[in-house]
């Protein structure tokens, strides 16, 4: 395999000095799992596109359309498996300080890789919640794991209402929780990786910036270059597979023994 261009000794060096890390990440990390990307060529379904069917009028308009979509969504990633940049991120949370793992990601896959604090700025296809809110009668969101689906569109098991996928569409806030969070992980990282994502939907995508204006190093990895390629440290141009697990191979060779990240298969496997 050719070494990933721009993955220079120096800039490991520096990624190397770090104490307190950041990644965020975006569909094309689970790109290599099988999953398809929002706005790549493998992201319409049934010729429909991600942003039509992942907003709530499209929800209210024919949510049977919109489950139908997340159930496909859901039983891709039952059938997948992490790959190597699922695994290089998550052997990364050992060999720092501090480590956050930010994802946009809503199919769970950071966790099943072994990844354990993970921030989910755009919450889970695997879990649902109740559009009855408050539902009284059910704790909010709920987990929703059966895959496929026996009834589509589910239902609450308490009150009868339409469940909602627990996740971030179009025109909804993120998660306070996961919005606070984020920023501060920003604001005070020394480096941050940006995977796989098209760097289009905000906030997720000022992240980098914020990190980049409070002086972190800030390094994307994405198979093209984006709208913050201009604004960021380095790009490496090629796949989250190729260039994570080499990324840490040369920071397992530029880090003193004493840092070396623990690369291996002792990981406890956490949900989502
Ligand atoms: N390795 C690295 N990058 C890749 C790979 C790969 N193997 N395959 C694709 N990419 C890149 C693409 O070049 C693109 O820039 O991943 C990016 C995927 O972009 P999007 O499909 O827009 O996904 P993302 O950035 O995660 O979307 C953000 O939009 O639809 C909403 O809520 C949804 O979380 C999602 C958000």
């Amino acid at each position: 395999m050719e070494p990933a261009s721009g993955l220079t000794r120096g800039l490991v060096e520096r990624l190397g000095k770090a104490s307190n890390l950041a990644v965020l990440t975006g569909a094309g990390v689970s790109q290599e799992s099988g999953v398809p990307t929002f706005r790549g060529e493998d992201g319409l379904w049934r010729e429909c596109r991600a942003e039509e069917l992942a907003t709530w009028q499209a929800f209210e308009t024919d949510p049977h359309l919109v489950w139908s979509w997340y159930d496909y969504r859901r039983q891709l990633v039952a059938d997948a498996e992490p790959n190597p940049a699922h695994r290089a991120i998550a052997d990364l949370e050992s060999a720092f300080p501090e480590f956050t793992l930010m994802t946009q990601n809503t199919d769970g896959l950071h966790s099943r890789a072994g990844s354990r604090a993970v921030v989910e700025l755009h919450g889970s296809i695997w879990r649902a919640r109740c559009t009855h809110e408050p539902c009284v009668n059910w704790r909010n969101p709920c987990e929703l794991r059966e895959s496929p689906l026996r009834e589509i569109p589910p239902h609450c098991p308490a009150c009868g209402a339409l469940l909602r996928p627990d996740v971030v569409w179009y025109g909804e806030p993120i998660p306070v929780k996961a919005y606070e969070r984020s920023h501060v992980v920003a604001m005070n990282c020394d480096a941050m990786l940006v995977i796989g994502t098209s760097a289009i939907v905000h906030p997720a995508a000022s992240l980098p910036l914020v990190a980049r204006h409070s002086g972190a190093l800030v390094v994307e990895i994405n198979t093209t270059y984006t709208p913050i390629s201009a604004l960021v440290d380095a790009t490496l141009l090629g796949r989250a597979g190729d260039i994570m697990p080499e990324l840490v191979a040369r920071l397992v060779d530029v880090l003193g023994p004493a840092e070396r990240p623990t690369v291996g298969p002792a990981r406890k496997p956490t949900l989502a």
